[in-house]
């Protein structure tokens, strides 16, 4: 009898794991993931008919680690690179507690998650609910604004609070990013110092931030943005209780070699150093891109070949937004479950599933000659503005989620082994595996 219930049990636990499918688009910890050893792996076991999230926590954990032990001020992992549970518990675990947020929903997230977390609300326009709410209900202190009707509001929403640390962001050159992010945000050198010199009036502390572009390829756009910084606050004459650099940091993508990062960590320390700022000013970096891209790679599925293009199941509506609008040059990499592929290489042009033209990926994607339906193209260095990017258009967007013990295709933290967390200052997580250098 007692055979027969242990019998059941298992099955019944076996056809839970079968009916959630291998985790799906839900955002879940990475306890939750079923793990393979590959993304081929994967292919050969499950066929998987959505698109997959291939994810390495270990990948956040090293990133987040570096910052954390490099960087020489406080690290706010910029939550909107990859809000799922997996990345933002590796960064927790590594015993980071800043996050940059930029909405409501971001705040409701760490907020839930983390009760000893420290969020700043860095987005330079919110609604006055959302600083309400963000102040009141969750504790915020930290906000950002560019103009003086956003400090009107952070004001008047907080009932003139005492504890605020109002955060001026300044518009700066993004000439060395490959992702400009300077048309919306920061103030001008025009108006900055009268905004510094009202905003100090409010602030408990104050601070400066830039946002030198995202994937900055040049350490010298920090210099450059906190020279300008400097110069300002000596314009303002103001006292400056915070310099927050931002974010920005570079992965290393094909055809994009960015200088190592502790160069950028050195210029940044040297130049702070210099800045005309409270004795015991804080440095603060908010990373985004830097933490999580290396982590992920995406599995789509080809669905058709037609016309000498590949029609996939993931596309610009999901996981491939960057790769559609921004011709991001993501590595791919295809796989077969039965045999392998035969007669070269080719390039194609690819299609995601929504019935909208600009669902389409230029590329060129060099791939199998033979590559057919129902084999797999895996993209690479996703795990920054990938599968926090996906909508439901069209009914799709669906992604499973799994762990995968490869590495990743290129690194800007060296062999693994080298970067691993010092357990003395990272919980240790219940069944988490140590990987192998594989190369
Ligand atoms: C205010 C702010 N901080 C940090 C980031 C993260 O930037 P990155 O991913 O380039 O590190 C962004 C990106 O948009 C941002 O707007």
């Amino acid at each position: 009898m007692d055979d027969v219930c242990g019998l059941r049990g298992r099955l019944n636990e076996l056809k839970a794991r079968t009916n959630a499918g291998l985790g799906s688009t839900t955002n879940r910890g990475v306890r939750e993931l079923l793990t393979f050893h590959t993304p081929l792996d994967l292919v050969r076991e499950r066929l998987p008919e959505l698109p997959v999230a291939c994810v390495r926590p270990e990948r956040v954990s090293i990133a987040a680690t570096w910052f954390r032990d490099n960087f020489p001020g406080d690290v706010l992992y910029a939550v909107k690179a990859n809000p799922s549970l997996w990345a933002l518990d590796a960064v927790y675990a590594t015993g980071l507690r800043w996050f940059d947020v930029a909405s409501e929903n971001e705040i409701k997230l760490i907020a839930s998650r983390y009760s000893d977390a420290k969020m700043a609300f860095m987005h330079p326009v919110k609604s006055r609910k959302a600083i309400e709410r963000a102040y009141f209900e969750h504790g915020v202190r930290v906000f950002s604004l560019d103009c003086e009707a956003e400090l009107e509001k952070i004001v008047a929403a907080t009932q003139r609070a005492d504890d605020l640390t109002l955060v001026v962001r300044l518009a700066v050159s993004n000439s060395d990013a490959v992702y400009a992010l300077s048309n919306k945000f920061g103030v001008s050198e025009t108006s900055a110092p009268a905004l510094l010199q009202k905003a100090r009036r409010f602030a408990d502390n104050l601070g400066v931030s830039f946002h030198v572009g995202s994937q900055c390829m040049n350490p010298s756009a920090f210099r450059d943005a906190m020279d300008l910084a400097s110069g300002l606050i000596r314009e303002a004459g103001v006292i400056v209780d915070v310099v927050d650099v931002g974010g920005g940091f570079p992965s290393a993508y094909p055809s994009m070699t960015p200088p190592d990062l502790e160069l950028y960590v050195k210029v940044i320390k040297e130049v702070f150093e210099q800045m005309p700022v409270a004795m015991n000013a804080k440095l603060w970096c908010e990373p985004g891109r830097a933490m999580v891209a290396e982590s992920t790679s995406i599995l789509a599925r080809v669905e058709l070949v037609k016309d000498g293009a590949l029609h996939i199941n993931d596309g610009s509506y999901g996981n491939l937004f960057d790769a559609a609008h921004c011709k991001w040059p993501f590595p791919v990499k295809a796989h077969r479950a039965d045999r392998a592929f035969e007669g070269g290489e080719q390039t194609f042009k690819l299609y995601g599933p929504t019935c909208d033209s600009l669902d389409a990926m230029e590329g060129p994607f060099t791939l199998p000659a033979d590559i057919r339906e129902g084999d797999y193209i895996e993209f690479g260095m996703l795990g920054a503005y990938g599968v926090a990017m996906q909508t439901r258009f069209n009914g799709f967007g669906e992604t499973e989620n799994i762990t995968v013990q490869d590495q990743p295709w290129t690194s800007m933290y060296g062999p693994v082994e080298k970067r691993v967390a010092a357990p003395a200052r990272r919980p240790a997580r219940k069944g988490s595996r140590r990987l192998k250098v594989v190369s």
